[in-house]
């Protein structure tokens, strides 16, 4: 009898461990999704007026195309600021700087990194 409560209490801590990074997984799958409608919505991000980013259609041409992001900025955070605040790096830029002008909140710029991390 105690050996079988054992059992299951075993079964239902593993079932929650899993139902747990399962959910962890999905989190960054959507942030990433919703990073990516984010980046491509016309009155927000509207990253393609400028950029070629895979998977979006009509995009400008007079950004440098958005790829291997991980080998461009190994520290994610210098992605973000980028996003944030392109004059920071530029103060000629025509990257509207995103978050510091309030044209997408922090948690829709995170999504954005998210997403733009992932290329
Ligand atoms: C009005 C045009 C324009 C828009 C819109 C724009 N960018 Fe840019 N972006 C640029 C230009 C131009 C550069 C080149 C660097 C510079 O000007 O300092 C750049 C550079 C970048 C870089 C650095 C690329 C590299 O290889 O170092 C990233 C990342 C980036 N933009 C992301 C975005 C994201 C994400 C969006 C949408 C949320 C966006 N940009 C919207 C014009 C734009």
């Amino acid at each position: 009898m105690m050996m079988r409560k054992l059992i299951s209490s075993g079964v239902a801590v593993a079932g929650m461990v899993m139902v747990m990074a399962g959910s962890s997984v999905a989190m960054a799958a959507s942030s990433i999704d919703e990073g990516k409608a984010i980046a491509f919505d016309k009155k927000k991000g509207n990253c393609l007026a400028c950029h070629r980013i895979e998977g979006g259609r009509m995009a400008g041409d007079i950004a440098p195309p958005i790829l291997l992001m991980k080998v461009r900025y190994p520290d994610k955070k210098a992605l973000r600021d980028q996003i944030w605040d392109a004059t920071a790096a530029n103060p000629n830029t025509v990257m509207p700087p995103f978050g510091r002008h309030h044209i997408l909140s922090d948690a829709e710029v995170d999504k954005v990194t998210d997403f733009i991390y992932s290329l």
